[in-house]
This record gives C-alpha cells, structure tokens and sequence, in this order.
C-alpha cells in the first residue's frame, strides 16, 4: 500500500492507496462513537456491501449537489443519531464526495469524515484536499467550506466497475495535472491506450500515485487556495462556466475540464502569453482523450453570466490559470469586454 501524508499545519492526512485500503476502515471507525456512510444508490448497490456501517443513500448524478439533497442527508444524519463523537464515510465519487463532506462541515458544526473515492476524477483530484461543496443555479460549488478529510482511502481496483464516460472524465483532471506540472503523465496515458479502458485499476494506479502525490505536495503548501493551488484551477473558468450555462446537463465534470484547458490555451495564445508550438503541444494532449463538442445551442450570453459569478474572481475581473508553456501556469485576471472579444474564437476555434 502506498501512503501519501498531506500536512495541514497541526493535523495530517494520510491518502492510503492499494487493493487493501479500504480495510484500514474499521480502524478509523473505531475512534467513533457512530459511524455513517453516504453513498449514491449506484455505488451503494456496488459497494454498499463491503462497508458494515448504516448507510444514506442520495440519487446519482451533480443534481444532488444542492440544499435540498444536503437537507435531506442531514435530516438522516440526525435520525441515525449522529453526534459530535461521530463521523460520516463518503463512499462515491465527486458528488458524493463534495455533499457527504459539505455535510461533516456544517452539522453540529462540523463532524469528521472520512473520504472513499470510487470514480478516477475523486480517487485523483475531489477526495483530496477538503474542499466541499454543493452548486447553486447560478454556478457550480457556490456554498461550500474547506473541511478536510481524515483520511483518504483509495482502491484503484473499484475503477473496473466504472463507465467509460466516467472513465473519461476523470482522464480529463489526469490531463490537467499533466498541462499543470507532469507532461510525463501524457507519456504513460499513450502506453497505455485501451487498457486504460479495459483494466483501468492495472494501467491507472501509476498515475493515481503520481496525482496524488502532486495534489498532497500543492495543498500541503497552500490549503487555503491562496497562491499555488490556484494551479489546480487550469481549465476550471470555461470548463465551470460550461457546465453551468448547460444546466449540468452537456459535459461530465472531466469533460469540461478537458474541453476547457484547450479553450484557456487558445485565449493564453491569442492574448500573446503561449507560443503557437506550445498551444499545438496542449491542444494535442487534450485530444489524447478526445475533446468534447460544445453543443451548437450553447448561449454565449449565459457562459458570459456565468463567468461573472465565478467564485474565482476578483473586483469585476475574472481569475484564469492560463498556461505560458507545458508545465507553467500563471493567474491572469481579465474584464469580461477582454473576454468577450475571444470567447466565440476560443470555444469556437475551427468557426472563427
Ligand atoms: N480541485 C481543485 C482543488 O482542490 O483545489
């Protein structure tokens, strides 16, 4: 089993990755007084069983990302008689992940929780880190609160269950870590190649390590989101802004993400900060795994609205990671007239 300690000022979080990890479990329940575990009823009906604990079981998908969904589970934590002693399992991926531990956050002012990624993009990036949240409908995780886990236990071998759509979405994030600080992560993506479909939990657990061990070292530096983990943002201002002018409904997470980074590296080029060579270098790495089509309804108008709501800006002006070469990223805030004058050519590249 490999560990990777993410240190957060007094405390420490370990990521404990192998096909043993989740039997680490019953050690940390043991410093409980009750021990819950929340799950969407897809992975509850795949994993549900291997996990002794009562269960709250919310509906897949980013729609449970909300007040209500959040109401509901903490309604059930109360019912179960969950107390200060107590501590919630997220046994799922981002969603349930972003919900179970925004709950831990705010019931009876915060309980522990413990993170069990199920899907590639929480195993790599979501579980990790603390940051919990639930989307509003003008933007996605607009309420939420740093809550960090105590313990991150990953099972590569629970990938073999997945989509490959949820497959894909996560290879979106292992792009963006490549884009960010590792192209080497591209190489072990092409050797790869349809293995990482067929026995993902053989040809990913390399890269699950090295993300990890990517993420641990940038949160560690900078829990706060202050300075260098704004790094882990590449790709997230048009990939957010896409998911929420499609109501959620277009692209999975690690979609947009991918779709994202290559439209941030067409803006970084057309505002003079990323060569022509360099932009052909990620561009390429994005469609690796194959970008998505924006759909030919989108409405400029609500990607522009949501731009402006993003949690990321500052004053009027919108924060993106743009990359200056592979492995180099830099914040850069723009007004929204200096992103509307790119935004269809950037979304749009083979139109205008
Ligand atoms: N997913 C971005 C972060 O954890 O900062």
């Amino acid at each position: 089993m490999v560990r990777i300690p993410v240190t957060l000022g007094q405390k420490k979080c370990d990521i404990l990755i192998g096909r043993d990890a989740w039997q680490q479990l019953d050690k940390y329940a043991e410093r409980y007084d009750r021990v819950v575990v929340i799950t969407d009823r897809n992975v509850g009906r795949l994993y549900g069983g291997r996990i002794a604990f009562p269960k709250i079981v919310t509906e897949p998908g980013e729609t449970s990302k909300s007040w209500a969904s959040a109401e509901k589970v903490i309604q059930e934590m109360l019912a179960l008689g969950l107390t200060r002693s107590s501590a919630v399992i997220a046994l799922g991926g981002g969603v349930v992940g972003d919900l179970a531990g925004f709950c831990a956050a705010i019931y009876m002012r915060g309980i522990p929780y413990i993170q069990v990624p199920t899907t590639l993009l929480a195993q790599i990036d979501s579980a990790i880190g603390g940051k919990t949240a639930i989307d509003l409908p003008a933007g996605k995780n607009l309420v939420g609160a740093f809550h960090q886990p105590e313990v991150v236990l990953i099972n590569p071998e629970v990938l073999q269950t997945l989509s490959r759509a949820d497959l894909v979405s996560g290879l979106g994030e292992v792009v963006k870590y490549a884009v960010m600080a590792a192209p080497e992560l591209l190489d072990i993506l092409r050797a790869g190649g349809e293995m990482i479909f067929t026995a993902p939990h053989e040809s990913l657990s390399q890269i699950i390590v090295r993300c990890c061990t990517i993420k641990a070292e940038i949160v560690s530096a900078d829990e706060w989101d202050q300075g260098l983990r704004k790094q882990l943002n590449a790709g997230h201002t048009i990939g957010h802004a896409l998911e929420t002018a499609t109501s959620f409904r277009a692209f999975t997470h690690g979609e947009a993400v991918l779709f994202g980074l290559a439209a941030e590296a067409r803006l970084s080029y057309r505002l003079g900060l990323l060569d022509r060579q360099q932009l052909a270098e990620i561009e390429g790495a994005c469609q690796l795994i194959g970008l998505p089509v924006v759909p030919s309804d989108l409405s400029l108008a609500e990607v522009k609205q949501a731009l402006l709501r993003d949690k990321k800006n500052r004053a009027d002006r919108i924060s993106f990671m743009l990359p200056r070469a592979m492995g180099q990223l830099e914040e850069v805030l723009l007004s929204i007239d200096e992103v509307e004058r790119h935004l269809e050519a950037v979304l749009y590249p083979g139109k205008v």
